[in-house]
């Protein structure tokens, strides 16, 4: 491949960047280097420049290229979690006395570092409403350091127009920080739209399959890369060799998962905006969701994530959660089985009180990869025919 350069796809991409078949051995799964350091032959002699796990792996090493090569980024980092990923992006860009524009809509435990962390160490945070952009000019002050977005935003799957967010970004001479968890880079690519650096959870789309925790960044520009690198060794929040395995492994699908989840997600959506029980379906491949005109615009297709509203309030809510037997109970998303749950009481609950807070009576469900039929079906009786 690197003699003769062919055009390669996005879902070429996910199964060989980074991946050659091993060198020694020919395998053409890239091996878990599972080792912490590496002989050296004499003081500094590296064989291809593994000194010690914390600073580099190779099976790491493979995931951070292909991430970089599926987000078009100039670098990939692997870590622990999505948010020892945001940890460290947010204590290499910021320092005391910086601010940051939130969005409204965030997972809460985005929000629970911003709050109860970042803001002990001196960093101001203003929240906007991403999808109305006046707001977010507003929230701009001499000293923002960052923008911070989701889109689709999880719970609410609000939608931002990445590129007019990235055209006010940099106007404040601002970072633009995107959140592709909900997305995955195959329905969605920030740093083309104008992001700077592109956060994962990669527990969810990017693993695929709910057996691994893990985070990462893609950052557009080398010398902010070089900088955050440094700081990925010298936190130390890496990923270790057997989950940055998986997530490769995950990875290889992306693509047909994503196509799945998207046209089961269609689907789900359609039953519930039908249903009387049903006040309200947020998902953006609906006509009349406020951001699918946007959403259809810088989307591939609208991905897997659905909420609704019961009617009956919050005890209604639970009880459909509480119903559902194929949609697991569970926090997380994005894993092929389908998951149901209370943002509310469950993935929201450390927002309550904020200007973040979630409606009561949302249901939040993660449409997996099973047979449509029955996850409609399930769906009905959870809600009550
Ligand atoms: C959109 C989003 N970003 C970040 C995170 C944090 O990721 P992790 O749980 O891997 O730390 C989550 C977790 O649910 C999430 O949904």
């Amino acid at each position: 491949m690197t003699e003769h350069q062919l055009p390669q796809g996005f879902e070429t991409l996910a199964i060989h960047a980074g991946q050659e078949a091993d060198p020694q051995t020919g395998a053409v799964v890239t091996p878990i280097y599972q080792v912490s350091t590496y002989k050296q032959d004499g003081v500094g002699g590296l064989r291809g420049g593994y000194e010690y796990s914390r600073s580099a792996n190779p099976t790491r090493t493979a995931l951070e290229e292909c991430l970089a090569a599926l987000e078009g980024g100039s670098r990939g980092l692997a870590f622990a979690s999505g948010l020892a990923a945001e940890d460290t992006l947010l204590r290499t860009i910021l320092k005391p006395g910086d601010h940051i524009v939130i969005p409204n809509d965030a997972y809460g435990g985005t929000f629970r570092l911003f709050a109860k962390v970042l803001t002990r160490w001196g960093v101001e945070f203003s929240v906007a409403n991403t999808q109305d952009l006046s707001t977010v000019r507003e929230a701009l002050r001499p000293n923002t350091r960052a923008v911070w977005v989701e889109t689709p935003s999880n719970p609410l799957l609000g939608i931002t127009d990445l590129a007019a967010l990235a055209e006010i970004a940099h106007g404040a001479g601002a970072l633009l920080v995107v959140d592709n968890t909900f997305a995955s880079p195959y329905l969605q690519q920030p740093i083309a739209l104008g992001a700077d650096v592109v956060v994962h959870s990669t527990t969810k789309y990017m693993g695929g399959h709910s057996d691994v925790v893990g985070g990462a960044l893609v950052i557009a520009e080398a010398g902010l890369a070089e900088e955050v690198a440094y700081h990925q060794n010298a936190m130390g929040a890496v990923s270790g060799p057997f989950d940055a395995w998986l997530v490769l492994r995950g990875i290889k699908t992306l693509g047909v998962r994503m196509d799945r989840h998207s046209s089961n997600a269609e689907k789900v959506a359609e039953l519930l905006a039908g249903h009387p029980k049903v006040s309200q379906v947020l998902y953006p491949g609906l006509p009349e969701h406020p951001g699918h005109d946007i959403a259809a615009k810088q989307m591939k297709a609208f991905g897997g994530m659905v909420s609704f509203r019961v009617n009956g309030g919050e005890e209604a809510a639970v009880e459909v959660c509480n119903r559902a037997e194929l949609f697991t109970l569970g926090e997380s998303l994005g894993g092929v089985e389908s998951l149901i749950e209370h943002p509310g009481r469950m993935t929201h609950a450390s927002v309550a009180g904020s200007a973040l807070e979630v409606p009561a009576d949302l249901v939040r469900v993660s449409v997996g990869i099973e047979s449509i039929d029955d996850l409609l079906a399930d769906l009905q009786q959870a809600l009550g025919k």
